[in-house]
C-alpha cells in the first residue's frame, strides 16, 4: 500500500516536472482581439528622408487607424537603435527591437536562402522584381525568415546600386581595379566585386560616411535614393550609374512579438506592410530621375554611359559559384520570371 502510494506521488511529482519545462518553451499566448495593445519601435539605418522612413511613416500612422489607437508604431531612423544591419537583425531576433526596414544585404547572414537576390544583373527592371518579389519565389524567401526568429511581411526597396568613388570616372570595371569599395556584410556582393578585380571591404553602414571622408576607403555603393539622402556627395566625387545589383529591402517584424499578437492585428499589419510596400517603392522610383540631376547640381560627376556589359562579363566567373551555392535551377526561375 505504501509502496503504490510512493509510486503515485512519484508519477506526479515526473508529470508535473514535464508540464513545467514544455510550459517554459511555449511562446505566450496572443492577447484576445481587441484588447491587444502595444508600442512597438521600428529601426532603420537611413535618414529621416530616405524613403524607408518615408514608408514607415505612413506605415505607423495606418496602423494606428486601423487598431484604433491600439497599436502605435515609433519609427527611429540613422541607427538610433543599432549601429549597423546585423546588430539590429540581432535586436529583432532578441525581441528588444520590434519592427526593421532594411536591405536583405546582410539578411543572408540569418537566412542563406535570402542571398540568391543579391546576385549581380540578377533583375532586369523594376516590373521583373515586382513580379519576382510579389511571386512565390519572394515569398518562400520571407517565409524562410521565420526559422531565424524573423517574420518577413514584405519586399521594400533599397534599388538598384551604383558605384561612386573619391578617384576617378568609372565605366567598365578596368577604371575601378584594385579600389577599395565598402561593401554591406554580404558574401555574394564581395565575391562578385573580388571577381571583377576591385577590393570588396564589408563595413557597417554607419561608419561609410567617416570612413570616405578619411580616405580609408576609396569608394562605396548604393541606390540613388541613399547616396542623395545621406549626402554621399559631400565626400565622393564620382558617380557611375553602373546599376550592378538590385538590393530589395525587408519589413521584419521580431517573431517573438508576431507570435504574442492575435490573428486580427497580425492580418492588419501583414496587409498594411504590403500596401505601403507599393507606395514606398513607388517613391524611390519616382525620385531617382531627379535627384541624379541633384547630385550632378551639387557637384557629383555623373557617369551615365556606363559600360554594363563590360562590368556582367567581369563579374560571370562568379556566376559558377552562385549556381553551386543556390542552384542553378532557382537562378533560372528568378532570370526567366515575365
Ligand atoms: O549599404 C547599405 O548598408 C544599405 O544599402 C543601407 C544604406 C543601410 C540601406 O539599407
Amino acid at each position: 500500500m505504501i509502496k503504490r502510494g510512493i509510486a503515485v506521488v512519484l508519477v506526479l511529482f515526473l508529470v508535473g516536472l514535464v508540464a513545467g519545462c514544455g510550459g517554459d518553451k511555449k511562446a505566450a499566448a496572443p492577447a484576445a482581439k481587441g484588447e491587444y495593445k502595444a508600442q512597438l519601435k521600428l529601426a532603420t539605418l537611413t535618414t529621416a528622408s530616405h524613403t524607408y522612413n518615408l514608408g514607415a511613416n505612413k506605415f505607423a500612422e495606418l496602423v494606428k487607424e486601423r487598431s484604433k489607437g491600439r497599436i502605435e508604431v515609433k519609427v527611429y531612423p540613422d541607427g538610433q537603435l543599432g549601429k549597423g544591419e546585423r546588430e539590429l537583425l540581432e535586436g529583432l531576433q532578441q525581441g528588444t527591437i520590434d519592427i526593421y526596414v532594411g536591405s536583405t544585404g546582410p539578411i543572408g547572414n540569418f537566412s542563406p536562402s535570402m542571398l540568391v537576390v543579391d546576385i549581380p544583373f540578377l533583375f532586369r527592371d523594376f516590373n521583373h522584381v515586382d513580379k519576382v518579389l510579389d511571386g512565390p519565389i519572394g515569398q518562400q524567401l520571407l517565409a524562410d525568415l521565420d526559422k531565424s526568429g524573423l517574420k518577413g511581411l514584405a519586399f521594400w526597396e533599397n534599388g538598384f546600386r551604383n558605384l561612386t568613388n573619391s578617384k576617378v570616372a568609372v565605366k567598365t570595371p578596368a577604371d575601378a581595379k584594385g579600389m577599395k569599395i565598402r561593401t554591406m556584410e554580404n558574401k555574394t556582393h564581395m565575391l562578385a566585386f573580388k571577381t571583377a578585380g576591385l577590393n570588396p571591404t564589408p563595413m557597417a553602414w554607419s561608419e561609410v560616411f567617416g570612413a570616405l571622408q578619411q580616405k580609408v576607403i576609396d569608394g562605396q555603393e548604393n541606390p540613388i535614393a541613399v547616396i542623395y539622402s545621406s549626402k554621399i556627395y559631400e565626400v565622393q566625387k564620382f558617380l557611375s550609374l553602373t546599376q550592378h545589383v538590385y538590393s530589395p529591402a525587408v519589413l521584419i517584424v521580431s517573431l517573438k512579438k508576431w507570435q504574442a499578437m492575435p490573428k486580427e492585428d497580425q492580418e492588419m499589419l501583414l496587409k498594411t506592410a504590403q500596401e505601403m510596400a507599393k507606395y514606398q517603392r513607388k517613391l524611390g522610383r519616382d525620385a531617382e530621375e531627379k535627384q541624379i540631376g541633384e547630385l550632378a547640381a551639387k557637384g557629383m560627376t555623373v557617369t551615365k554611359d556606363v559600360d554594363k556589359k563590360a562590368w556582367q562579363d567581369a563579374m560571370q566567373p562568379a556566376f559558377a559559384e552562385f549556381a553551386k551555392q543556390f542552384g542553378k535551377d532557382k537562378i533560372d526561375a528568378i532570370m526567366n520570371t515575365k
